[in-house]
């Protein structure tokens, strides 16, 4: 439940969020902010309007960051008339409303220094730098605020996308998937990804939940934010071990850690609820040659575990090699399958039920 005090006039923000959990951040949103109201949605980004201040929406796990909205438009030149275009849509922004919000959570700021950063995607004659740079100069012109590009109180955000363009006001300093972890790997799981497989398990209370190649335990800490259940954690490499005590520790998480190989998983069959288990996928952990014999010996001991009518939700960008296996499994059926986007990749979110 929100802890904000609805107050007249509704705010306008924006939530980042990976693309293809919108319906999973609007479902957080509904039970834990409900007085929100979600105004428009792009891809990666849901637009919301709350009177209660910024704090509960800043509290969410399924989300990367906060904004204050400021302003969109569209029909935005792609040629480098499109900055010209973008300097004078940012003269005329009020940011006044965004700025006030950033202080209710952060606290008055003495004299205004700001930063803008440019993103881009689609087709443009420009950089993003340039967009950075044009819409600074429309601000500092409009406010006579001093730019600072890494010691600043206001970061405005410009988003263009093929025509679009959107401004805002960054609220959260830096993104809130980095929250829960002391130590963060190279693989570890954008937590936001690891509480949507949470919510998408279809917790219940007490159940017993298996992470059978947890690393640094992204997946148990958001399943223990959850509600109460028998946590398992575990790894073939000492090293993930470590790690994943240290980062339960700095998160009062209790889990029960066993080092082992995830094709000869040291658990009684039948004895599991849900395994959530975030695969290698790619070079960044191992060749394809060995991720291809871990899952071909994996499938079959995922099978083993689960208790009839359990449940595994998997995450993978190897489709082709997952949807093979789970077929020639005789007991396991794919019964959801989405994509998500985390960082440049687009890994499939399986949920695998076991048969009764
Ligand atoms: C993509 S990472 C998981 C990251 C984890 N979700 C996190 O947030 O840190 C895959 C993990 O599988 C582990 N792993 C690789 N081969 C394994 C095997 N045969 N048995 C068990 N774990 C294995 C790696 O040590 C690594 O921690």
């Amino acid at each position: 439940m929100s802890s904000g005090t609805p107050h007249e006039k509704p705010a306008r923000y924006y939530l980042s969020l990976l693309g293809g959990l919108e319906d999973v951040v609007a479902g957080e949103l509904a039970q834990r902010v409900p007085e929100a109201e979600v105004v428009g949605r792009r891809p990666g980004r849901l637009f919301v309007e709350y009177g209660g201040g910024p704090k509960p929406l800043t509290d969410l796990r399924s989300i990367e960051n906060v904004f204050a909205y400021v302003a969109q438009f569209d029909g935005l030149s792609c040629r480098r008339d499109g900055l010209q275009e973008v300097e004078n849509h940012l003269g005329e922004v009020d940011l006044g409303p965004a700025t006030q919000l950033r202080q209710q959570l952060h606290g008055p700021v003495a004299g205004p220094v700001f930063r803008v950063t440019g993103t881009r995607s689609g087709e443009h004659e420009y950089k993003s730098q340039e967009i950075a740079a044009a819409a600074g100069s429309a601000i500092q012109a409009a406010y006579g605020w001093d730019v600072d590009l890494k010691n600043f109180n206001f970061e405005v955000m410009v988003e263009v996308e093929d025509d679009h363009c959107l401004v805002g006001l960054r609220l959260t300093p830096e993104a809130l998937h980095k929250r829960s972890r002391v130590v963060h790997g190279i693989a570890s799981l954008n937590p936001t990804a690891a509480y949507a497989m949470c919510v998408l398990s279809g917790p219940e209370a007490d159940e017993v939940v298996l992470d059978p190649m947890c690393g640094t335990g992204t997946i148990l800490i958001e399943r223990a934010a959850l509600g109460p259940a028998r946590l398992i954690g575990s790894d073939a490499f000492g090293e993930a071990m470590r790690e994943v005590c240290m980062n339960l520790n700095a998160t009062g998480v209790t889990a029960h850690l066993v080092q082992a190989d995830a094709r000869r998983l040291p658990f009684a069959s039948a004895g599991i609820d849900k395994v959530l288990c975030n695969l290698p996928w790619g070079r960044r952990v191992l060749s394809y040659r060995t991720i291809r014999r871990l899952y071909k010996r994996f499938v079959p001991e995922l099978e083993r575990v689960l208790r009839p009518g359990g449940k595994a939700v998997l995450l993978t960008t190897q489709w082709g090699l997952m949807v093979s296996l789970v077929h020639r499994a005789p007991s396991l059926a794919i019964t959801h399958d989405r994509i998500i986007r985390i960082g440049g990749m687009k890994p499939h979110l399986y949920i695998l039920q076991k048969e009764d």
